[in-house]
């Protein structure tokens, strides 16, 4: 990729915007934008050949298997699903045209709609985006879902999940601090009752920032290479603190406990969790669902996970069974007793998983109500929803580099279903809702401080 920058080569309406200066107030989409040292160009650049490498690699370690289980056709369909995904790596290695999906899937047509409205934003000589001339967002999605293209090309494995291994990596190097949480957990159990308010609330925010530093454990940063928790994260909640640099618990704590006051026996309070990553994140998300239903703080927790294998580690249904299956047959009596209660919960229906297509598609939520208002209408029914990690944040926020003071509300752009919260470690050149001078200040002091998933947030929207 030899081609310089040139900005005639993006959109009108992006040329004025990313011209202008970065102090501008103007908000502008992230784009790759060649050369320039944005995350969004290393990502790009760096990091999605390098998950597609893995993708690969995982791929022909797993012949013999396909062998074993389908015969010659296995090793044909292996060999075709290496070579599509050879492919899309030269393609993205080389800025080729993003070319439209072709296999038939439930989202194929608005995979395609999306890029063909991609191609009217476009205005240069062969109307064709590129992987470096185009929003990240959406490259980025897009980067995934021709993953999942290329392994559905290749019956008899269309149903392999080229992360599936990774994942289940970070949940077994985890497992000394899974089972100091879910000791923990136990514990709290025992004693759960006879909590007074005070400290039923500091529960409750331990948990919560227990669930928020999971989300350091994304596998999509590390390009696909371990990225577990090998220390037990309740003894560094102090430490981590002064990290968090938008803290609005109280909010979470005052909607859920004034609820629990006042509603009827008979009623509900309904929580719903945007799930982000499998492994150690998702065990930190279980154990916060099961402390707000034995709190009765929740009377039942509604969860949305990915249709298809999605940012390398994102919770599917798979995942979800599978981890509530390994921490059930734990060796340890008090770990494998919360396995059990997670499948009880499923079977008594106080926890709900949800798939839609929507969570997979590059659309920011502000788009939900439009693109999927059946899920849209789902989210309604909720009484507070959780979306966790960073890439629920940039589709929260549309993925626009919005000044860091700009409030929450306003980025979200109409989007409120019900009231919100992000919890999300910074992993993305995205952040509103600061104080005056906050953002500039960390600038100075940590350039990278965006991106390395060591601050944090709870950012509610919703009424106080
Ligand atoms: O590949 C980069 C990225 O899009 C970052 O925004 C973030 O590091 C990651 O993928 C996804 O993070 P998370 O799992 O928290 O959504
Ligand atoms: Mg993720």
């Amino acid at each position: 990729m030899k081609r310089n920058f040139n900005l005639n080569e993006l959109p009108q309406k992006q040329k004025d915007d990313q011209s202008s200066s970065i102090n501008a107030t103007k908000l502008y989409t992230m784009y790759v934008i060649p050369f320039s040292r944005s995350f969004a160009y290393l990502t790009i650049k760096d990091r999605i050949p390098q998950i597609l490498t893995k993708a690969i690699d995982t791929l022909h370690r797993h012949k013999n298997e396909m062998f074993e289980k389908h015969g010659e056709k296995g090793i044909e369909a292996e060999k075709k699903a290496i070579s599509l995904l050879s492919k899309l790596r030269n393609e993205s290695q080389t800025d080729k045209p993003i070319v439209p999906l072709v296999e038939k899937f439930a989202d194929t047509d608005i995979w395609n709609q999306y890029l063909e409205h991609q191609q009217d934003l476009l205005n240069d000589s062969d109307g064709k985006p590129r992987w470096f001339y185009s929003p990240w967002l959406f490259v980025e999605c897009y980067m995934y879902r021709r993953i999942h293209e290329a392994v559905i090309q290749s019956p008899p494995i269309d149903d392999f999940d080229v992360f599936k291994e990774s994942k289940e990596q970070n949940f077994f190097e985890s497992q000394e601090s899974i089972m100091a949480l879910c000791i923990h957990l136990r514990e709290l159990m025992q004693i759960i009752e006879h909590l007074d308010e005070n400290q039923l609330k500091n529960e409750f925010f331990k948990l919560l920032q227990i669930s928020l530093w999971g989300n350091k454990c994304d596998l999509s940063l590390s390009g696909g290479e371990s990225s577990s928790q090998k220390t037990n994260v309740i003894n560094s909640l102090e430490d981590l603190k002064p990290f968090i640099l938008v803290n609005d618990m109280e909010h979470l704590w005052s909607l859920l406990s004034n609820r629990k006051k006042t509603r009827e026996k008979a009623s509900i309070t309904r929580v719903d969790i945007v799930l982000d990553n499998s492994g150690f994140e998702l065990v930190t998300d279980l154990i916060l669902a099961d402390f707000l239903l034995s709190s009765k703080l929740a009377t039942e927790i509604h969860f949305y996970g990915k249709m298809i294998p999605w940012f390398v580690s994102d919770t599917t249904i798979h995942d979800f069974n599978w981890l509530i299956e390994q921490v059930k047959y734990s060796d340890h009596k008090w770990v494998s007793e919360c396995g059990a209660n997670w499948e009880n919960y499923v079977k008594m229906g106080r926890w709900v998983y949800h798939d839609h297509i929507f969570w997979t598609l590059p659309h920011e939520f502000c788009a939900m109500s439009q693109v999927a208002p059946d899920l849209y209408a789902e989210l309604q029914k909720a009484h507070l929803i959780l979306f966790k990690g960073d890439l629920n944040y940039r589709k929260l926020t549309g993925d626009r580099k919005w000044q860091f003071t700009v409030p929450f509300h306003q980025a979200l752009n109409g989007f409120h279903p019900a009231p919100l919260c992000s919890i999300r470690t910074l992993k993305a050149e995205i952040q509103v809702g600061l104080q005056p001078g906050q953002g500039e200040q960390l600038t100075a002091s940590e350039p990278n401080w965006l991106t390395t998933g060591k601050y944090g947030v709870f950012q509610f929207d919703g009424p106080l």
